[in-house]
């Protein structure tokens, strides 16, 4: 970081931003698998936030890769600055008063704790989308599993690079045997329980 930077506080703090909102900012963080559920459950869970009159934003894998992390791949270096700008932006959001909902594979554990660190660990809540590696590539919901066998994309996770499940989410989704409506009340229940 360059050293001539002082950082000007602003007139309007974040507890007036989110007072205004009427609500705690908080970030789940949704990881898994591609193909494990995350984007759904993602965007039925932010549904719900708003019909509930709360102030929401989604940031999703695909989009998030179409934009802001346009120029990044899928090396271990740049997955950790990918999840760094996700983490900084997410930051930038609850500063803003709302509630973030992500939605990426973060494999690394380490890069995950990077994330934890950034947004502050009152702040954030880890939701495992637990979806069996069989299971994702038999969806393939976007042909990729079957593009990655074949050796047509290096690096897929669960393929040729790893995914490490988290020990000890705050939330576990099981897309097995839950209705996508069950997996939403469970996340709703948890940030309920915890008062956010
Ligand atoms: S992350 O590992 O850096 O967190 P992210 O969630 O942003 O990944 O992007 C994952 C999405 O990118 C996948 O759902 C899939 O559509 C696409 N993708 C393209 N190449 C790969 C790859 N090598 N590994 C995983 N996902 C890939």
């Amino acid at each position: 970081m360059n050293k001539n930077l002082v950082s000007h506080p602003c007139t309007v703090n974040a507890l007036q931003r989110s007072a205004q909102k009427g609500q705690r900012p908080f970030v789940l963080w949704l990881t898994g698998l591609s193909g494990a559920g995350k984007s759904t459950i993602a965007n039925a869970v932010e549904s719900a936030l708003v019909k509930r009159g709360q102030h929401t934003y989604l940031l999703d894998g695909d989009n998030v890769r179409m934009g802001l992390c346009g120029d990044l791949g899928f090396s271990e270096e740049d997955r950790q600055e990918n999840i760094r700008r996700i983490s900084e932006v997410s930051k930038l959001f609850l500063d803003a008063g709302l509630i973030v909902i992500t939605a990426f594979i973060s494999p690394s554990i380490q890069d995950r704790a990077m994330a934890r660190r950034i947004i502050g660990k009152q702040k954030f809540v880890e939701v495992f989308v637990d979806t069996p590696l069989e299971e994702c590539e038999r969806r393939d919901p976007k042909g990729l599993y079957i593009k990655a066998r074949q050796g047509l994309i290096k690096n897929f996770t669960g393929i040729d690079a790893a995914y490490e499940e988290p020990a000890n989410p705050q939330v576990r989704i099981n897309t097995m045997d839950e209705t996508l409506e069950c997996s939403v009340s469970k996340v709703l229940k948890y940030i309920d329980e915890q008062s956010y």
